[in-house]
C-alpha cells in the first residue's frame, strides 16, 4: 500500500470510529501520522538492550547522537541506539553506546522541567546514516516546525496517564510560541529560559517517550535541528505547549564535543643545541567547549611525531642538525580527530642563548638571567611572558654583555602575580628568535606569623618601637610602617620607632605594617597601647 492509500485508509477508519468523549484519550506522537522515512533518516530510537524504546535522538555526527539530558536512564552497556529504522518491529541489533556526556549544566531545578536538557551519546562505531545540521538561530515565533518520535500516541487528561507508544516513527507539526506567552501559559513556578523554545498546535504535540527527539525546520537538504524534546505538562493540553531545548543556544557544546578540537595557537620553536623546544597555547572557542585530550607534534623533515598530554602544551624535539630549518606543526586531538595544524619553523643552533634563571624581584617585576655564549658580541633583547594565550612583551633593549661574566640580567615589568613562562626574544639580522623559556612559580602572598607589637614604655617623653613579627611569602618583601593615633595615621610617622609627646597623652597608639612582595600586599596592625602621662 502506498503512503497516500494508507493515509486514506487511516482516515476512513478514524471516521468510522466513534468520536472520543472529552475525558477519553486524545488521539494519537499526539495528532501525528507515520513519518515519511526519507525526511527523518537522522532520527534514532534509544532502546534498552531488550529492545524497549524509551527516548529518541538525532544523529549529528556519524558517531554522535544528540538527545535529552533526562534520557540518561540506563547504563551505556544496557542500551542500544537504533539508527535508520522507522519501524521498530523489524529486528535490529542497534548501535552500542560507549559514552554518554550530559550537558555540564544539566539541572532538574523544578521537578519535571530540566534545564540544559541535552546529552550526547557516543556510538561504538560510526554509522552510515544521514546527519542533521544544527540550526544556528532561534526560530521565529509563529514558525511551523515538525517533531517526530515513537512516544505515546495518546494522553488521558482525566487520570494523567499516557497511552501506548508507537512502533513506527510518527511526526506532527507544531507552531513556535513566544517565551513570554509560554511562561504566562505555564504560570508561576515554571521558568522557561532563553535556551528553550515552546511549540504547540491544537491536539498536536510530542508526548512521553518522544524525549530527546528532533524538532526541525525545513525539509530535505534544508532540514535543520532546532530543538530537542524536553518536557511538557501532559500532552497536547490547551495552554501547555511542548518545551524543547534550543539547539542554536548550545552549538558550542555540541560542536566542541562532537568535532575535532580547534587548532593550537601562538606556536613558538625556541632553538638550542641540536634541539627545538616547541610551545603553544589553546583557546577555548566558547564557554562550554571541552579541552582537547592531547596534542601531536610533527617535524616535517624528519617525520618525528611526539604526543603530548593536554596539560603540558610543550615538547622538546631532539636529534636535530644545527643550522638547518625545521617545520614543526602541532595539532590538538580528541576522540573525534585532529584539529588543523599550527605550524612554525625553527633552526637549532650551537651556543644558543639560554635563559638560565627567572626570579621575582617585587610585585609585578621579575628578572631573567641569560648566559651569553663567547661568540656573541652584542644583542637586542626583549622579554616575553606568556599568560594564557596572551604575551606580555617587554621593550627592546640593546645590551653588550659584560665580557667577564657573559651573563646578563634583564628586568621584566608589568607581570601578573601568577605562574608564568618567561623567555627572551633575540634579534639577529632582522630575524627574531626566541630563547628557551624558564618557569616562574606563582608568587605567594605575604602572610604574618605571630603578631605586630609595640614594645617599650608608652609614656610621654619615651620612645616605643614597632615589631613587625615574622612574615612568610615569596621574597623579596618590602616593609612599610605607619603609626596610628586613635585609629588615624600620624603624618610622617613611618619609622621603626616613635618618640611620644604631650599630644599623645591618653591616646590609643597602634602600629600598622604593610608588607609587599611579588605575591601581593598584606597589612597588619598591632593591638592598641594607651599612652601614659
Ligand atoms: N518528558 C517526556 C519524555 O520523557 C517528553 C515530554 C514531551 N511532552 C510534551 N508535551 N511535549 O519522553
Amino acid at each position: 500500500m502506498g503512503p497516500v492509500r494508507r493515509l486514506l485508509v487511516a482516515l476512513l477508519l478514524a471516521l468510522a470510529a466513534p468520536l472520543p468523549s472529552a475525558a477519553a484519550a486524545t488521539p494519537r506522537i499526539i495528532g501525528g501520522e507515520p513519518a515519511a522515512p526519507d525526511q527523518w533518516g537522522f532520527a534514532v530510537a534509544l532502546t534498552t538492550d531488550y529492545g524497549s524504546q524509551f527516548c529518541a535522538g538525532s544523529l549529528v555526527q556519524p558517531q554522535w547522537v544528540l538527545t535529552a539530558g533526562h534520557c540518561r536512564i540506563y547504563a551505556a552497556s544496557a542500551m542500544r541506539v537504533v539508527v535508520g529504522q522507522p519501524d521498530l518491529r523489524q529486528p535490529s541489533q542497534g548501535s552500542e553506546v560507549v559514552r554518554m556526556i550530559r550537558h555540564p549544566d544539566y539541572r532538574m531545578v523544578v521537578p519535571g522541567a530540566p534545564r540544559n536538557d541535552l546529552m550526547l551519546i557516543r556510538l561504538r562505531d560510526p554509522v552510515a546514516a544521514p546527519l542533521v545540521a544544527l540550526a544556528d538561530e532561534r526560530p521565529a515565533t509563529g514558525q511551523v516546525l515538525r517533531v517526530a518520535g515513537w512516544g505515546s500516541t495518546s494522553y488521558n487528561r482525566a487520570d494523567d496517564s499516557f497511552g501506548p507508544s508507537s512502533p513506527v516513527l510518527r511526526d506532527t507539526t507544531v507552531r513556535v510560541r513566544s517565551t513570554d506567552t509560554c511562561v504566562a501559559d505555564y504560570g508561576a513556578g515554571v521558568f522557561i529560559p532563553q535556551d528553550m523554545v515552546c511549540a504547540s498546535l491544537p491536539r498536536q504535540d510530542a508526548c512521553a517517550g518522544d524525549s530527546g527527539g528532533p524538532l526541525v525546520q525545513g525539509r530535505g537538504a534544508e532540514v535543520r535541528l532546532v530543538g530537542v524534546v524536553s518536557w511538557g505538562t501532559g500532552c497536547a493540553l490547551p495552554g501547555y505547549p511542548g518545551v524543547y531545548a534550543l539547539v542554536s543556544s548550545h552549538r558550542c557544546w555540541i560542536n566542541g564535543t562532537t568535532l575535532p578540537p580547534r587548532a593550537p595557537v601562538q606556536l613558538v620553536a625556541a632553538p638550542a643545541d641540536g634541539t627545538l623546544e616547541v610551545e603553544w597555547a589553546w583557546t577555548r572557542p566558547c564557554d562550554t567547549a571541552p579541552e582537547p585530550d592531547g596534542y601531536r607534534v610533527r617535524v616535517a623533515e624528519t617525520g618525528q611525531v611526539v604526543d603530548v598530554a593536554a596539560t603540558l602544551r610543550r615538547a622538546t624535539i631532539t636529534g636535530l642538525v644545527n643550522g638547518q630549518a625545521y617545520t614543526v606543526s602541532v595539532t590538538a586531538l580528541n576522540g573525534n580527530g585532529e584539529s588543523t595544524p599550527a605550524t612554525t619553523t625553527g633552526v637549532p643552533a650551537t651556543a644558543p642563548l639560554v635563559v638560565t634563571g627567572a626570579a621575582w624581584t617585587g610585585l609585578g617585576t621579575a628578572e631573567l638571567t641569560v648566559d651569553v655564549p663567547p661568540q656573541v658580541e652584542a644583542l637586542r633583547l626583549r622579554s616575553t611572558a606568556t599568560r594564557g594565550t596572551r604575551a606580555i612583551l617587554g621593550p627592546w633593549t640593546e645590551l653588550a654583555p659584560d665580557g667577564a661574566a657573559r651573563r646578563l640580567r634583564i628586568p621584566v615589568d608589568g607581570l601578573p602575580a601568577e605562574a608564568l613562562r618567561l623567555r627572551l626574544e633575540v634579534e639577529r639580522g632582522g630575524l627574531v628568535v626566541p630563547t628557551r623559556s624558564a618557569a616562574l612559580e606563582r608568587p605567594i602572598r605575604p602572610a604574618l606569623i605571630g603578631k605586630v607589637r609595640i614594645t617599650g614604655t608608652a609614656a610621654v617623653g619615651r620612645r616605643v618601637a614597632c615589631e613587625i613579627g615574622r612574615w612568610t611569602g615569596t621574597r623579596p618583601l618590602v616593609v612599610a610602617r605607619n603609626w596610628l593615633r586613635d585609629g588615624r595615621a600620624i603624618r610622617g610617622a613611618t619609622g621603626r620607632s616613635l618618640g611620644l609627646g604631650a599630644q599623645d597623652e591618653g591616646a590609643d597608639l597602634r602600629c600598622r605594617v604593610t608588607v609587599t612582595g611579588p605575591g601581593g600586599t598584606t597589612r597588619a596592625t598591632s593591638a592598641p597601647v594607651a599612652v601614659a602621662g
